[in-house]
């Protein structure tokens, strides 16, 4: 079963929007298989962010990234980083669709609430960044065939 990342925000997380967004993951049929919160390293932020250290706004996405606690989760379902990048809605929030997360939550582009990643490399790159082996679970939470 195909595997993603999220990240919760500062800004999501000190609007106290965790648990609204969460939910959207696990009503849509996505299973939670690892989950903390954080506040990350400036190195662990650079690491994460590094595709974009030659971007104008890297420095700033950096010290807000780290600017205080973050949900990092990873949620498991068939065809999850597609759909969840649907359900987060385009980068900018101030373009995204209503009824995305972005789109109902976030006017901004670097205040975006949400990061998912964008492919299946990005995923196998972003996650140890968060979490170790052993903190990533495998289970069975019973109604996978009556979703897929
Ligand atoms: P995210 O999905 O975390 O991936 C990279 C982040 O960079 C993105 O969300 C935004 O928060 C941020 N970002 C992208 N483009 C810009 C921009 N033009 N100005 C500021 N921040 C940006």
């Amino acid at each position: 079963m195909e595997r993603t990342l999220i990240l919760i925000k500062p800004d999501g997380v000190k609007r106290k929007l965790s648990g609204k967004i969460i939910s959207r993951f696990e009503e849509k049929g996505m299973k939670i298989v690892a989950l903390k919160l954080l506040v990350l390293s400036k190195e662990k932020a650079e690491k994460h962010y590094a595709v974009h250290k030659d971007k104008p706004f890297f420095k700033g996405l950096v010290s807000y990234i780290i600017s205080g606690p973050i949900v990092a989760a990873v949620i498991e379902g068939t065809n999850c980083i597609s759909i969840t990048r649907t359900l987060c809605g385009v980068t900018d929030g101030a373009k995204a669709q209503p009824g995305t997360i972005r789109g109902d939550y976030s006017m901004g582009i670097e205040k975006n609430i949400i990061h998912a990643s964008d492919s299946m490399e990005s995923f196998e790159y972003e996650w140890p960044i968060y979490f170790s082996p052993d903190e990533v679970l495998e289970y069975s939470s019973g109604d996978e065939e009556l979703i897929f």
